[in-house]
């Protein structure tokens, strides 16, 4: 037994956290891991979330069993969040509770493959590391398509919707909702359009991931992009992760919504996707998204977590304008949003600045801007500017 099994390289992202921890150097500078930090370095656990928290461990008066799909308040106010209540009466729309967004994209890749076995999907090239790896472990072949422009900072659209000509009607299309992991770029209200009308005439199926939602520009505008695309066309999955925009990171709270071309379809794959995260996680873990429920359904948690975001949104864009002011080739950076910008710098200069410089950041030149702060970000563009090229 195990003898067929082949190494595996650990994950890049998560061997970045224990590198930084291990490095001695007072003067350390962590961009890796997309986690956000406050202007002191820190990962706090958000006000609101600590009140529920606490009023949730007086309260709780049982731990018994939910069901497969989970919290259904959680699922139900989260999807008012990103739709409107309207909307989320939908019988053609269902959600479900998952173990982060990551277990959402893991049923909803499971549930894809279940009605479409020749389904592939396809990805931005580049993407989040684990996106593929997700979809290969449900049985989904991936392709990828243009989608970073390096040269401008933004999107390589044409080239993406030329690649996106090969695909099969029943392809997956993943789209990040906003604030695209690595590179902070985000589509228009035209190209979603675009997007939305390309899927609708092919009949490929949009999966959106959205796990920055409230990072980038506020909840509504984060959002427009993935309601758009949903009403316009017959079937689309979305992946919802509370990780960053609660930071909930370790209690893994996250919801998947699928909505389908009919009623009696949406019940179908009701069916299947709750039988699917039953053979997959039988339950989904509770505590986090009892917090996330209780803080949105009480006004005054609900406003306070809202202004708390908010702060951390104008953090995150504070930083980005001041980098993007050191230097040219960093200008796009004021533009792009959320926790991730690409630097236009090679793998060896990446090491290189963790070796000479104590800064952490993935071979790819991601870095996270929340990493970044008044104390530490002149070092940084100090250590950085020598390897820019003009
Ligand atoms: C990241 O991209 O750094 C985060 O989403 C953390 C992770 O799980 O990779």
């Amino acid at each position: 037994i195990f003898s067929a099994l082949r190494p595996q390289q650990p994950d890049a992202l998560l061997a970045l956290i224990a590198m930084h921890r291990a490095d001695q150097r007072g003067e350390k500078i962590d961009v890796g891991v997309g986690v956000y930090r406050d202007r002191s370095g820190l990962t706090p656990v958000m006000r609101a979330v600590k009140m529920a928290e606490t009023r949730l461990v007086a309260q709780q008066s049982s731990k018994s069993y939910l069901g497969s799909d989970g919290d259904i308040r959680f699922t139900q106010l989260l999807g008012e969040l990103i739709f409107s209540a309207q909307s989320v009466d939908d019988d053609r729309r269902f959600g479900l509770q998952t173990p982060g967004g990551t277990g959402a994209l893991r049923v909803g890749a499971a549930l894809l493959t279940r009605a479409m076995p020749d389904a592939r999907v396809w990805v931005s090239q580049p993407t989040w590391p684990n996106h593929a790896p997700i979809f290969a472990e449900a049985g989904m072949a991936t392709l990828t398509h243009p989608y970073f422009d390096a040269k401008t900072g933004g999107i390589a659209f044409d080239l993406m919707l030329t690649a996106l000509d090969e695909a099969r009607a029943g392809d997956v299309v993943l789209l990040h909702g906003c604030c695209h992991n690595p590179t902070g770029t985000q589509f228009s209200v035209e190209q979603w359009q675009a997007l939305a009308a390309l899927c609708s005439l092919r009949g490929l199926i949009p999966f959106i991931d959205l796990a920055y939602h409230g990072l980038g520009d506020d909840l509504a505008p984060d959002g427009a992009g993935a309601r758009m695309m949903m009403e316009a066309v017959p079937a689309a999955l979305l992946a919802y992760s509370c990780d960053k925009n609660f930071a909930l990171y370790r209690d893994r709270v996250g919801a998947l919504f699928v909505q389908a071309p009919s009623a009696p379809l949406a019940e179908m794959a009701r069916a299947n996707t709750l039988a699917l995260a039953r053979s997959l996680w039988s339950m989904p873990p509770d505590h986090g998204a009892a917090v996330v429920r209780m803080i949105l359904d009480d006004p005054a948690l609900r406003k306070d977590w809202r202004s708390e975001l908010e702060r951390m949104r104008t953090r995150l864009n504070r930083m980005r304008t001041a980098l993007a002011a050191a230097h040219p080739l960093l200008a796009p950076i004021a533009r792009q949003r959320g926790l991730f910008s690409r630097l236009p710098i090679d793998p060896q200069t990446v090491e290189a600045l963790r070796d000479h410089h104590g800064i952490y950041m993935p071979a790819d030149g991601r870095i996270n801007v929340a990493g970044l702060n008044d104390a530490n970000i002149g070092r940084f563009i100090e250590g950085l500017l020598p390897h820019l090229e003009e």
